[in-house]
């Protein structure tokens, strides 16, 4: 039936759906590596990153899809490099087992619908919602027991316990072996006294308490509701925020000293849209944007202030912080300029790093772009997340996720937007792209470190030669020169987020 639609149903596919598109190039998936040693082939690697392990997730799917598949289909797939030895580490390719890869991996085929690609027409999309219906009714698969998701977003540290994270279902926990393998432990609620399902693939950690705020999404009001995850891992009650008017694809929020920031953004789930055969998730360019903010304890949202932002997105934080003794909350984070090519065409949305200034009291929102380069995937030194911070360190765009070199911003620079505020930055080879970089302070345990005082990590693939490395680059640099390389002795297709681990939290996993 499925091969019927594909073959006889589906309308000509779109190149955001279209597979030899989509898995073109290195979106290519890969086979599973097991641990394997790989050599450091440039410089040396510098002491702080000993013991610890920088982690990929990313969308990988298990089988060739035969009809319409999306960028976010992959089932997700973490690229572990483990060092163990300052001249040998380890790298492992692993699929996050998650349950629609299991009960897929039985069937032999993919059986779990999409919305970014299921719904491809109105007579394509009835019959995959009636198949999809017929094999939950004869208990082939049970997503309302076990979940649906991918766990291809997002890899994160909570409680201590690592996880991998989409935001379609629960996060799955994993564990990094000292051999260098990884392994997943399994579907994770938190241990939360409610019913609970689904998660954001960014809770955000607060370094000063260890708690984990986060959120969920939902297609029934209330359409987004807050929580945290405390030290010890256990998901404390829910806040529901009723004045939240339709289902937002909110992807990130943001934490400071006293509050919790939400996007209200313009890319929706609208399940009418499926009576039209076409996909629940899509951008409402009627809406007004909107950035929320509500005390981080409140016990429900009636301290919650919502400030209209026209033209403004955010899918992810850079960071955040107060200033004026909590009046002002200032945030640093890609922006796309079109929003409208943001689920269908990534390479035309061209998002824009901005600092974004509330006013709390008055209920305003001031934006300064801080480069006019094309820059997403923008990350800080972990140490300042949730204060004020200095530089961010950012992809430059050049095709969707591929990011071909990378800045340095000095958010201090007053004429960021002509480019005075960009003060390093470096291209990778031509035919080269790297992942979402991660920033290792060179002296994690030294207060007086200066901020950019470390190292930029991320995997580069080169086209050319079909090798990727992972690269280490001297955050001081004016040219972010590299200071280590390993070879990879497998691809790293191109991906969504990463993390660094130290030692000390690898060793308590
Ligand atoms: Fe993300």
């Amino acid at each position: 039936m499925d091969d019927f639609v594909c073959t006889f149903l589906d309308p000509p596919l779109r190149p955001s759906i279209d597979p030899k598109h989509v898995l073109s190039g290195n979106f290519a998936p890969v086979d599973e590596l097991p641990p394997t040693a790989c050599a450091v082939v440039e410089g040396s690697l510098p002491p702080c990153l000993l013991g610890g392990a920088y982690i990929r997730n990313g969308p990988n799917p298990r089988f060739a899809p035969c009809g319409p598949h999306h960028l976010f289909d992959g089932d997700g797939m973490l690229h572990v490099i483990t060092f163990t030895s300052p001249d040998e580490p380890t790298f492992c390719s692993r699929y996050v087992k998650t349950y629609k890869y299991t009960v897929e991996q039985k069937t032999g085929h993919p059986i779990f619908p999409s919305v970014f690609s299921s719904f491809n027409g109105l007579a394509a999309s009835i019959l995959r919602g009636l198949l999809t219906v017929a094999r939950v009714v004869t208990r082939q698969f049970d997503p309302v027991a076990n979940g649906f998701g991918l766990a291809s977003i997002n890899v994160a540290l909570i409680g201590g316990h690592l996880f991998a994270l989409g935001e379609s279902d629960l996060p799955y926990a994993m564990k990094v072996t000292p051999n260098g393998d990884v392994i997943t432990l399994g579907r994770h609620d938190f241990f939360s006294d409610e019913p609970f399902s689904i998660m954001t693939a960014h809770p955000k950690m607060d370094p000063q308490t260890g708690e984990a705020f986060s959120f969920r999404y939902h297609v029934i009001p209330p359409f987004l509701t807050l929580f945290i995850i405390d030290p010890n891992g256990k998901k404390q009650r829910d806040v529901p925020i009723f004045s939240m008017r339709s289902t937002s694809l909110t992807h990130d929020l943001a934490v400071t000293r006293n509050y919790v920031v939400i996007p209200d953004i313009q890319l929706v789930m609208d399940f009418m849209e499926i009576a039209k055969g076409r996909p629940p998730a899509r951008v409402d360019l009627d809406k007004v944007p909107r950035i929320g903010v509500i005390p981080k304890y409140a016990e429900d949202e009636s301290e919650l202030v919502w400030i209209e932002a026209h033209g403004l997105n955010v899918i992810h934080f850079s960071n955040a912080w107060e200033e004026d003794g909590g009046e002002t909350i200032v945030m640093v984070a890609p922006n796309p300029t079109f929003v409208e090519h943001a689920l269908d065409r990534l390479d035309l949305a061209r998002p824009i790093i901005e600092k974004i200034v509330i006013n709390v009291k008055a209920k305003t929102l001031v934006r300064h772009p801080l480069s006019n380069q094309v820059l997403d995937m923008g990350i800080i030194n972990p140490t300042y997340a949730g204060k004020k911070n200095r530089y961010v360190y950012a992809g430059i765009v050049a095709q969707p996720m591929m990011l071909v070199g990378v800045v340095k911003i000095d958010l201090s620079a007053e004429d960021s937007v002509s480019g005075g505020g960009t003060v390093a930055s470096r291209l990778y080879r031509p035919g080269c792209s790297g992942s979402e970089l991660s920033f290792v302070p060179r002296e994690p345990g030294n207060p007086a470190a200066e901020e950019d005082d470390g190292y930029l990590v991320t995997y580069v693939h080169d086209e050319n030669t079909q090798e990727s490395h992972f690269i280490v680059m001297d955050a001081k640099s004016p040219t972010l020169e590299t200071v280590a390389a390993v070879k990879l002795p497998g691809r790293v297709p191109t991906g969504f987020h990463g993390l660094f681990i130290k030692e000390s939290d690898l060793n308590k996993l």
